[in-house]
């Protein structure tokens, strides 16, 4: 029997009594959307699949996508090994700074599955902060701005002045593309969206690949979006993740910023990530 608790006021819900070894039921997959349309973040435990499981209750969200400008496994194109070797020292991680993944491409992903295989002894957790409830309780003049104002987002990847500094960026084990042109064009998308199944509406910016709004220069931009940062990002609206391995962790991508914390060198770090696709945000 499957049961459904919340893990704080806002964001993230933990599934229990779930097996998804399995293939997912359609029951499954309408109770698994319907919780993830509701929490943003959903958390089953001690799950420990392998990557044709995982790929199947990928599926059960939406179609698997594969990610541009990250190199996926060499047997595996869709699955990346988010990987931080122990030797790796204080350099970056990847993702460590807050961001939806991927949202300067025109239909940025619906949503992500990590699914954890090796975790430190501690430290080394995820932070999602739920854009719906930041939305709703953004001051009117931001809210009343916003609504006038698309935003830009470019691929560089990290180009933005709030994002780390480059050599911070991400660790050497995960392979990233750099300057290709066509990540480094800039993408339009509705500073505001609306998830279609629920109607509810979230922000839709982030510090690591907004750049400015349309219509304004990055400067003109800046004051606002430091303050929708500000706000966005309050522990208020986050769900912190300790990590055990054998985790499955799902997000939708359009209502939620995530964040992976960078504090646990000397140990090593693997998490497989795959991806879903849904309709372009509106
Ligand atoms: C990411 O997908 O941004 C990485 C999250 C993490 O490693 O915790």
């Amino acid at each position: 029997m499957s049961d459904i608790q919340k893990l704080t006021g806002f964001i993230g819900a933990e599934l229990s009594g779930v097996d998804l070894t399995p293939p997912v039921s359609p029951a499954l997959s309408e109770m698994l959307n319907a919780a993830l349309g509701e929490h943003g973040v959903l958390v089953i435990r001690g799950q420990h699949l392998d990557l044709d499981r995982q790929r199947a209750v990928t599926q059960a969200f939406g179609p698997v996508m594969r990610l541009p400008y990250v190199a996926g496994l060499a047997d595996d194109a869709d699955v990346i090994a988010v990987l931080k070797e122990a030797d790796e020292g204080n350099s970056g991680v990847f993702g460590g700074a807050w961001h939806s993944d991927f949202s300067f491409l025109e239909n940025p992903p619906a949503g992500s599955v990590l699914n954890a295989v090796e975790i430190p002894p501690y430290g080394g957790d995820t932070v999602w902060a739920c854009q719906v409830a930041a939305y709703a309780s953004l001051p009117a003049h931001l809210k009343d701005f916003l609504a006038g104002h698309d935003a830009i987002h470019v691929g560089k990847p990290y180009g933005v002045k709030y994002a780390p500094p480059e050599k911070e960026r991400a660790n050497s084990a995960i392979r990233m593309t750099r300057g290709d042109p066509e990540a480094d064009r800039e993408t339009v998308h509705p500073s505001v969206v609306t998830d279609p199944a629920t109607g509810r509406r979230a922000l839709f910016l982030n510090p690591i690949y907004t750049t400015r709004f349309d219509g304004l220069t990055e400067e003109e931009s800046e004051p606002f979006l430091e303050q929708i940062y500000k706000h966005c990002t309050r522990p208020d609206f986050s769900y912190r993740h300790r990590w055990q391995a054998g985790d499955l962790l799902v997000w939708d991508n359009r209502m939620t910023l995530h964040y992976a914390t960078n504090d646990y060198a000397g140990f090593r770090r693997l998490l497989y990530r795959t991806t879903f696709s849904g309709a372009r945000p509106v």
